[in-house]
């Protein structure tokens, strides 16, 4: 079954952004994905709860798409979690409505691959930072998917962006068709490991 892949994007400083400004165009250029721009959205960060849930629950496959600040998200996204994700709703007794979705965070991070190594000036992967995310999903009854990450975004010229973009847009199309890589996936640290074995990244 094609599953609805719904972007809930967050950047505050989007007029400034080099690498998810070019990320993001896959989304655009994606006939399945519904893209969510929160900080447009909610500039004050008043979330329409009742909104946010209802798109939920018309999607099969929720994007957290976010440049990596202070080794979390960005607040507004932070405040979406704390908001829509409510008690009977997406967890606790009878909280059953995200149940079954699949979830992918899409980050960018300053830092190298090389520093988010635990003999790495940042000492823990990504994947352990990210792992109140995880287990937000877990809660939740989300299957959790390998994130797909952009590190040394400084560093990265156009042409390297085009290619992570590129790759984002192959990562719809799997999540779209839903050809089981989710299962092929699980074994990788990050999606781009995995599109790795499959394309020149
Ligand atoms: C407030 C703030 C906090 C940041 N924290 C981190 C961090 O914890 N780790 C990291 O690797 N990069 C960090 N960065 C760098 C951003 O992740 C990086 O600039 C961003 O991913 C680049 O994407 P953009 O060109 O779309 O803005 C931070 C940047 C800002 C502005």
């Amino acid at each position: 079954m094609a599953g609805k892949i719904l972007v809930l994007f967050a950047h505050p400083l989007l007029e400034r952004s080099r690498a998810n400004k070019a990320l993001i165009s896959a989304y655009q250029q994606h006939g399945a994905c519904t893209f969510h721009d929160l900080y447009e959205e909610y500039p004050l960060f008043d979330v329409d709860i009742e909104r946010e849930q209802q798109l939920l629950l018309e999607h099969d496959i929720i994007i957290w798409h976010h440049p990596l600040y202070w080794y979390s998200c960005p607040p507004l996204l932070k405040q979406w979690i704390d908001m829509v994700l409510t008690v009977g709703w997406a967890y606790g007794p009878g909280g059953t409505a995200l149940r079954g979705k699949k979830l992918i965070q899409v980050i960018t991070s300053g830092g190298s691959e090389a520093v988010y190594q635990h003999d790495g000036s940042n000492r823990y992967t990504i994947q352990e930072f990210l792992r109140p995310f995880e287990q937000t999903a877990r809660l939740c009854k989300m299957q959790y998917l390998p994130p797909f990450v952009v590190h040394g975004t400084h560093r990265l010229d156009e042409a390297t962006l085009l290619v992570f973009r590129v790759a984002l847009g192959e990562l719809l199309d799997s999540l779209h068709s839903d050809d089981h890589s989710a299962t092929d996936w699980a074994q990788y640290p990050t999606i781009h490991h995995f599109l790795a074995t499959r394309a020149a990244l």
